[in-house]
């Protein structure tokens, strides 16, 4: 499998990568650079300039809101999807009675849960990790076996990032409910693909971050529910209702509530990119040794993770991207590690580095879709 670049280079490039991170809408460049010029009076100033970025602030609020269902006053904004979950878990765990000192949360979760899990023990509280079936489902038996009354708060993401799985959130919820526990999903990977209402579903939290949905990279929001008692992660200041000390990152929040308001707007055409998927993996599916991964019934409507047999996906990933294709290999986050996805999974231990990842955004066609096909299966012929 030899590339020479230039052999097949292409004018364009075609970017597949949208689970890592997506373009920022014009739209949304366009919003904020009022916010990063003219518009830099601190939030917390008395004056007028002061009171524009805090209406600046509101109106984000609002926007992200609309997007899931919740009240205005129920939106923290963040730093990133990373600090959503971090905040989501540390919060409510050091907010909850001390007889209830556990965690319940899944073994495919994000780093930015799994990662807590470490010091959360050494700070004494108790973790259970569910396992995953091949789909990369959580069963409900697994959940309701794994309950007690010593459980705070269960985490379980809703869409995975490496395979696109969708958990049945919803059935979830209502096996935690009558142990009291409080439900916290992570969402960053769903938001804006699939429609999401927070009382629909009945979760306490759930994280977003903005580069997922075409705004900026470093700025995330944490849904909580009225009335759950959480600690914050960083004190100081008042801002963020007492929950998020730190001047605003005003530029950045006016990003995310526009990009949530165009993905509100947008959650209509969403087939489209559906169908663009599965015309991928029908072109796919000629290539022999070829296996998808996730839930083909429940998967995220972008997404397409896939291995060929004797083929690693990180060499594939080079060779396209020579070529001017951007996908990844299993989740961008882990770099060239074997995938704790596909470990859970079951996948064969052979497997754990082939995966390649493609994911779908507004932008791509049929057109790319089908030279992608085209150019993988000439990759593997060389
Ligand atoms: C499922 C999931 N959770 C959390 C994160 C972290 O979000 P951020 O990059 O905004 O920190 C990601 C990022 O890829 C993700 O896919």
């Amino acid at each position: 499998m030899e590339v020479i670049a230039n052999e097949h280079l292409e004018s364009e490039k075609v970017y597949l990568d949208h689970a890592a991170a997506t373009p920022v809408d014009p739209q949304v460049v366009s919003v904020m650079c009022h916010w990063l010029t003219d518009g830099y009076g601190n939030p917390s100033s008395s004056h007028s300039l002061g009171r524009l970025s805090r209406n600046a602030i509101q109106r984000a609020r609002h926007q992200v809101a609309e997007l899931i269902g919740a009240l205005d006053s129920e939106i923290i904004f963040t730093s990133s999807g990373t600090e959503s979950d971090n905040m989501a878990l540390c919060g409510v765990l050091a907010a909850a009675p001390k007889s209830r000192k556990r965690l319940i949360t899944s073994a495919i979760e994000h780093s930015a849960i799994l990662s807590n899990i470490n010091r959360l023990e050494s700070a004494g509280y108790k973790v259970t990790l569910l396992p995953v079936d091949n789909l990369g489902r959580v069963a409900c038996k697994d959940l309701e076996q794994a309950l007690d009354n010593d459980v705070s708060l269960v985490s379980i993401m809703y869409a995975n990032n490496e395979v696109g799985t969708i958990q049945d959130i919803k059935r979830h919820v209502d096996i935690v409910k009558p142990y009291k526990a409080l439900f916290h999903t992570d969402a960053v990977q769903a938001v804006g693909l699939l429609p999401i209402d927070v009382n629909e579903l009945g979760v306490d939290l759930l994280s977003l971050s903005a580069h997922k949905i075409y705004g900026p990279k470093g700025m995330g929001a944490l849904y909580i529910r009225e009335g759950v008692l959480i600690k914050p992660l960083l004190v100081g200041g008042g801002q963020e209702f007492n929950l998020r000390a730190g001047t605003e990152n005003v530029p950045a929040i006016v990003g995310l509530g526009e990009a949530a308001e165009l993905a509100r707007q947008r959650l209509k055409y969403v087939d489209r990119l559906k169908k663009l998927r599965d015309y991928l993996q029908q072109e796919l599916n000629r290539i022999p040794g070829i296996i998808f991964y996730g839930d083909p019934d429940n998967k995220l409507p972008n997404h397409c993770c896939f291995s060929i047999s004797g083929y690693k996906g990180a060499n594939l990933v080079a060779a396209l991207d020579l070529i001017g294709f951007y996908c990844s290999s299993g989740s961008a986050c882990h770099g060239l590690k074997p995938s704790h996805v596909l470990q859970a999974m079951g996948v064969a231990q052979d497997h754990y580095n082939q995966a390649i990842r493609v994911t779908l955004g507004w932008s791509n066609t049929i057109e790319q879709i089908q030279r992608f096909s085209a150019v993988i299966q000439d990759l593997i012929a060389d």
